[in-house]
C-alpha cells in the first residue's frame, strides 16, 4: 500500500517549540516509521509556510526583508527536524517555484469550474503610500470595548471581529496618517457551494467523532472565502498589482507542490495513496472544510483518507506564549537531552484526541528515569549480560509464548494503524514488562545449558519485539539496541539471532540539575518579558 503523510506546514517566522512537536510533527513521524516497518511504501512531506501578513509585519518590525526571515527559519526548522529524527522525505517551501505554479493552477481550475467569482470589498487605503493596506497595518480604538492600539481585523481585548471602517481613529502604522476607505475588487472562493459534497466527504472518511462534531456546526454556516490580500509578500494574483493570495490559499497547496518537488510520479502517487494530514486542533476548519473543498473543486486530486488532529500542549500548566516568553524551544531542549527522551515523553502524554496536555519537567524526568530507563533500558542490559556466549534457538520458543507475542503484535498494529500511538507505546511497554518478569521469575543466572538458553531465547525474542514496536517512537536508541542484539531488519517479523553482540547501556538518567537548568531558562525569559 502507498501512504502519503503530511504535517501542517510551520510558519517560518519563529523558532519551533515543544507544542509544535506534540500535536503535529512527532505523530506524523511515528506513523511514517510504523508504515515502514509493516512494509508500506510511504512518504512524509512537509514545507515551511512562508507567506502571510504576520511574516511581512515581523520583517517590518525587525527592519528586514521577509525573505531574510523565512530563509533563516526554513534552514533552522529543517535542521531541528533532522536532529529530532523526523524522517521527512522533503522539507520544501511555499515560496518555491513549484508552489507558485501549483497555486496558479488551482486558481485557474477553480475559476474554470465556476467556484471563483469577483466581488468589490471596502479596504483601508493609505493616501500617503498610494495603496490599499492590509488590516494588520492599520490600528485604532475598538468600537466595542474602546481598547486602544487594536488591529483593524480583530480586537485582541474583547475578541470581536472587525470590518474595515469600524475602528475609531484609525491610523496607518507605517506613515502614522489617517487612512481612507475605498472599494477594490477581490476574488472569492465559493465555499458555500460545497455543503453537500463536504458532508459526504466527512461521513465517509476515517475521522475523529469529536472533530466531526465541531465541523458539522460550521457546515451549516459556510461563508465564501476572500482569497485575496492587499500585500506584496506572497503569490501574486494574476493581473493585479499589490494583491497576493491569502496565505491559507497557497499553504495547503504546498502539500501537493512539495510532493511534486520530491518525485516525478507525484500525481500518480498522490492519487493512489492513502493521504494522511497531521494537524493541531487550531487549524481544523482549514483542513476539514477549506482544503477538501478546494480539492473537490479542482477535480484532479484525491481527498485525504484521515486528518489526525491533536490538542494543544501547555508548559508547566500555562499556555505557550511568545509575547510572555513562556516557551522552551526545540534548540534549548536538544542542547540538554537526547531526542528520544522528548519523543518518548511526548507520546506518553499525547492521546489521539483534542484534549490539551501538560509538559512538566518533573514528570518528564520521572517518566524517563522510572519507565523508559528502568524498564526498557534495563531489559536490554539484562538480556545482553545474561545471553553472553549462549546459543539462542527459535525451537526453544514455546507455542504459548509465541501465541502471546503475536497477540501483542496484532493489538499494537491495530492501535498504530488507528493513530493511537500512546496505546501502541503502552502495548510495547507491556511486552517489556513480560520480558522482565520472565527473567525475574525464571532466574536464568541460576540455570545452565539448554535450560538457560531456552529462557534467554524467549527473553531476547520479547526484547527484540518490544524494540521494533518502540522504534517508531524512539528510533535512535531502539536502532542501537537492535544492532547490539544482532537483529538486522527493523520489521515486526522477528528473527531470533543465534548469538547477540556486546551490549552497552543505552541511556543516561535525567538528573535534577538538568531539569533545573530548563526551569531557569523559562523563569528568566518570562521575567524579562513581564517587565
Ligand atoms: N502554517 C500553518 C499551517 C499551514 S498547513 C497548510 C500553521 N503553522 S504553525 O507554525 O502555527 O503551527 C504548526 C503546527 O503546530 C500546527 O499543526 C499547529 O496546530 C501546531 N501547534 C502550534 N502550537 C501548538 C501547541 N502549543 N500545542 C500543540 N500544537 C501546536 O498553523
Ligand atoms: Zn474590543
Amino acid at each position: 500500500m502507498k501512504v502519503l503523510i503530511t504535517a501542517a506546514l510551520p510558519y517560518a517566522n519563529g523558532p519551533l517549540h515543544l507544542g509544535h512537536i506534540r500535536s503535529t510533527y512527532l505523530p506524523a513521524d511515528i506513523y511514517k516509521r510504523f508504515n515502514e516497518i509493516i512494509g508500506n511504501e510511504v512518504i512524509y512531506v512537509c514545507a515551511s509556510d512562508e507567506h502571510g501578513t504576520p511574516i511581512a509585519v515581523e520583517a517590518e518590525k525587525q527592519g528586514k526583508k521577509p525573505e531574510d526571515i523565512v530563509n533563516y527559519y526554513h534552514e533552522r526548522d529543517k535542521k531541528e527536524f533532522k536532529e529530532l529524527g523526523f524522517s521527512m522525505d522533503i522539507f520544501h517551501r511555499t515560496s518555491s517555484k513549484e508552489n507558485k505554479e501549483m497555486a496558479l493552477f488551482f486558481f485557474e481550475k477553480l475559476k474554470e469550474n465556476g467556484y471563483i467569482y469577483e466581488k468589490k470589498v471596502t479596504q483601508y487605503y493609505c493616501e500617503d503610500l498610494n495603496r490599499f493596506m492590509p488590516d494588520r497595518y492599520i490600528k485604532g480604538v475598538c468600537p466595542y470595548c474602546k481598547a486602544e492600539e487594536q488591529y483593524a481585523d480583530q480586537c485582541e481585548k474583547c475578541g470581536k471581529t472587525l470590518k474595515p471602517g469600524e475602528l475609531i481613529n484609525p491610523y496607518c502604522t507605517i506613515t502614522k496618517t489617517k487612512p481612507s476607505l475605498k472599494e477594490v475588487s477581490h476574488y472569492f472562493f465559493k465555499l458555500s457551494d460545497f455543503k453537500e459534497s463536504l458532508k459526504d466527504f466527512l461521513e465517509k472518511g476515517n475521522f475523529q467523532k469529536e472533530v466531526i462534531n465541531y465541523v458539522n456546526n460550521w457546515l451549516n454556516d459556510l461563508k465564501d472565502w476572500d482569497i485575496v490580500r492587499e500585500l506584496d509578500w506572497g503569490i501574486k494574483v494574476p493581473g493585479r498589482a499589490n494583491q497576493v493570495f491569502y496565505v491559507w490559499f497557497d499553504a495547503p497547496i504546498g502539500y501537493i507542490s512539495s510532493t511534486k518537488a520530491l518525485r516525478k510520479d507525484w500525481k500518480e502517487f498522490w492519487n493512489s495513496s492513502k493521504i494522511v494530514h497531521f494537524i493541531g486542533k487550531d487549524i481544523i476548519y482549514h483542513h476539514y472544510l477549506f482544503w477538501p473543498a478546494m480539492l473537490i473543486g479542482v477535480k484532479e486530486f484525491s481527498l485525504p483518507y484521515a486528518i489526525p488532529t491533536r490538542g494543544y500542549l501547555n508548559l508547566e500548566n500555562k499556555k505557550f506564549s511568545k509575547s510572555r516568553g513562556w516557551y522552551i524551544t526545540i534548540r534549548e531542549f536538544l542542547d540538554n537531552f537526547p531526542p528520544d527522551y522528548l519523543r518518548y515523553y511526548m507520546t506518553y502524554i499525547t492521546p489521539y484526541s483534542l484534549v490539551d496536555a501538560n509538559f512538566s519537567f518533573e514528570e518528564f524526568m520521572h517518566r524517563i528515569n522510572n519507565d523508559l530507563i528502568a524498564n526498557y533500558g534495563n531489559l536490554v542490559n539484562r538480556v545482553g549480560k545474561l545471553s553472553n556466549g549462549l546459543n539462542l534457538k527459535e525451537e526453544y520458543l514455546k507455542h504459548g509464548f509465541l501465541q502471546l507475542m503475536n497477540e501483542f503484535k496484532e493489538k499494537y498494529a491495530e492501535k498504530m494503524e488507528n493513530f493511537e500511538f500512546k496505546e501502541g507505546l503502552e502495548i510495547a511497554m507491556e511486552v517489556v514488562k513480560r520480558a522482565n518478569k520472565l527473567i525475574s521469575d525464571e532466574e536464568p543466572w541460576k540455570l545452565k545449558g539448554e535450560f538457560k538458553e531456552s529462557v534467554m531465547s524467549e527473553a531476547v525474542y520479547a526484547t527484540l519485539l518490544s524494540s521494533v514496536m518502540l522504534y517508531p517512537i524512539i528510533p535512535f536508541s531502539t536502532k542501537k539496541a537492535l544492532e547490539m542484539l544482532n537483529h538486522k531488519e527493523i520489521s515486526l517479523s522477528i528473527k531470533l539471532p543465534s548469538k547477540i553482540n556486546k551490549v552497552k547501556p543505552l541511556y543516561k538518567k535525567v538528573e535534577e540539575k538538568d531539569i533545573s537548568k530548563m526551569k531557569e531558562i523559562l523563569a528568566k525569559r518570562s521575567n524579562e518579558n513581564s517587565v
